[in-house]
């Protein structure tokens, strides 16, 4: 099977999966996190290297200030109590995104988490929380700027060196998810989605199960990447 090694998933529908159950939003929020430890260590399985998720925009700040507490206390406690089973299954955590803005309690837990799981091999779980693409690309590009300024010669410099300027230098993304049934990509994951297969469905995240994830692998496996060429069939 052709897997792709880099999954990223944008998280959306949460609210409206609570909504239409007559909860309050923040259930939605809570079975989508328990959605997302099952489906991080399922990845895995599948052979998928890295998972990257959209947990927190720099834009969702515009919630209510109830939502947002919610939402980061339930970081807090992921981090600190749930993530046992993917830290077991040998799956290193990422987080990415801008920690200033960020509640300190909230830096703290990412700090833990990032320091716990850091020697584990078997895959990567990039969690984007306070994150915008446009925003990595600018720090990115002031760390490159300030490495320019020290005499780094970009003579030759080539957009496969410009990951290391990412938060984590993670690979392109091969294949990009987004639950809910909106058809756009909200300010994702920009630089490394330059070649990514997309897969929309209207399945609200927290029903977004294994098998829903094999779908979207299934449909990858029939696609024809060809990065700008023409097809080996075409080729031969
Ligand atoms: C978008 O759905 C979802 C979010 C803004 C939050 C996603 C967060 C989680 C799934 C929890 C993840 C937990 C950890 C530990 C990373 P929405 O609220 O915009 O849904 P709607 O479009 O139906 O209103």
């Amino acid at each position: 099977m052709n897997v792709p090694n880099h999954v990223a998933i944008i998280m959306d529908g949460n609210g409206r999966w609570a909504e239409k159950r007559g909860l309050a939003r923040s259930r939605g929020h809570l079975e989508g996190s328990k959605t997302l430890e099952k489906l991080a260590i399922h990845a895995m399985d599948m052979k998928v290297k890295v998972l990257s998720v959209y947990a927190f925009s720099t834009d969702n700040f515009k919630r209510s200030q109830e939502e947002v507490d919610y939402l980061m206390n339930l970081f807090i406690k992921m981090f600190q109590t749930k993530f046992d089973k993917i830290n077991k299954r040998g799956i290193r955590v990422v987080i990415s995104g801008r920690k200033r803005g960020l509640r300190e309690d909230v830096v703290a837990s990412i700090n833990a988490i990032e320091e716990k799981t850091k020697e584990n091999k078997e895959g990567i779980l990039n969690i984007c929380l306070n994150y915008g693409g446009q925003e990595e690309i600018i720090d990115g590009a002031i760390k490159l700027a300030k490495d320019i300024q020290n005499g780094l010669d970009i003579t030759n410099f080539k957009r496969e060196d410009f990951y290391h300027y990412m938060y984590h230098e993670l690979p392109p993304i091969d294949l990009l998810i987004r639950t809910g049934g909106e058809l756009r990509i909200s300010n994702f994951m920009l630089y490394e989605m330059s070649y990514s297969e997309f897969y929309f469905t209207n399945t609200y995240f927290p029903d977004f199960d294994k098998s829903e994830f094999n779908k979207a692998l299934f449909m990858f496996e029939n696609r024809d990447r060809r990065f700008g060429g023409i097809s080996d069939a075409k080729n031969n």
